[in-house]
């Protein structure tokens, strides 16, 4: 048991300090946290991930001649990695909401989004209220989720992608998806028989999170994203995938 706690300390020392390093070190990376499912934000391409997101952390890493580096994971582990100082910012399509302010800070918003509901051709789900007894996909951990039970559903079904919910949603193991509206656009483009409904879920706003502690970052990434929205470059970036 001794030899237990000793072995956690030591990891725990060892975590922190590394943790510690990453941003205070000179020229050291600028360590974004991301989940690379999510089109236009960000997915893979090839060995490459790219997307808007991908793109505004490389830009913001460039203005403070930092290099970017880019960790994938799933989407609900963002937020430790970045309270925990494993990453330095989440970019990853992420809404700004009074619970996650209570974890991490968030910068300046970046993007206007909403969560939306995809469901098959023809369905009788016409709006947010039509969910009530219906079972509804979402990505484990996303506003979708978090805000699902408030139409009682008869069941949320948790999937770690969202486009794994989109395949169930395919095969007819669930009424509807829930999930933000430009992957939901990227997704019912790839596969036919599917629609977005009209009435949006919900009006959401996209920020970077960073640690509490780390408010310097804060104010640097916020002063890239106005240099970048002055100048037009944040919004070439978006017109480039949307
Ligand atoms: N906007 C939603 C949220 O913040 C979903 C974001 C999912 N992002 C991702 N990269 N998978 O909860």
């Amino acid at each position: 048991m001794k030899k237990l706690i000793a072995a956690a300390l030591v990891a725990g020392m060892v975590f922190s300090v590394s943790s510690m390093s990453l941003y205070a070190e000179e020229g050291g990376p600028l360590v974004m946290a991301t989940s690379a499912e999510f089109p236009p934000y960000e997915y893979h391409d090839g060995d490459e991930i790219v997307g808007i997101d991908a793109e505004v952390a490389a830009a913001i890493a460039d203005e403070l001649g930092m290099t970017l580096e880019i960790q994938d994971m799933a989407f609900d582990s963002i937020l430790a990695a970045v309270q925990s100082g494993k990453a330095d910012m989440g970019v990853a399509g992420m809404t700004v909401t009074e619970d996650r302010l209570k974890n991490v800070n968030f910068t300046d918003t970046y993007a206007e989004a909403a969560q939306v509901i995809i469901v098959q051709e023809g369905s009788e789900i016409a709006g947010p209220d039509d969910l009530e007894g219906k079972v509804v996909g979402v990505q484990l951990g996303t506003t979708g989720d978090l805000y699902c039970d408030d139409v009682n559903p008869r069941s949320v079904e948790r999937y770690n992608k969202g486009f794994e919910a989109v395949q169930a949603l395919l095969q007819g193991k669930i009424d509807a998806v829930v999930i933000d509206r430009e992957p939901a656009k990227v997704f019912v483009e790839e596969n036919e028989g599917l629609e977005i409904v009209d009435e949006a879920f919900t009006e959401e706003e996209y920020a970077i999170a960073i640690a509490k502690d780390n408010t310097e970052l804060v104010d640097k990434v916020n002063d890239a994203l106005a240099t970048f929205k002055e100048s037009g470059e944040l919004q070439e970036i978006i017109d480039k995938y949307i």
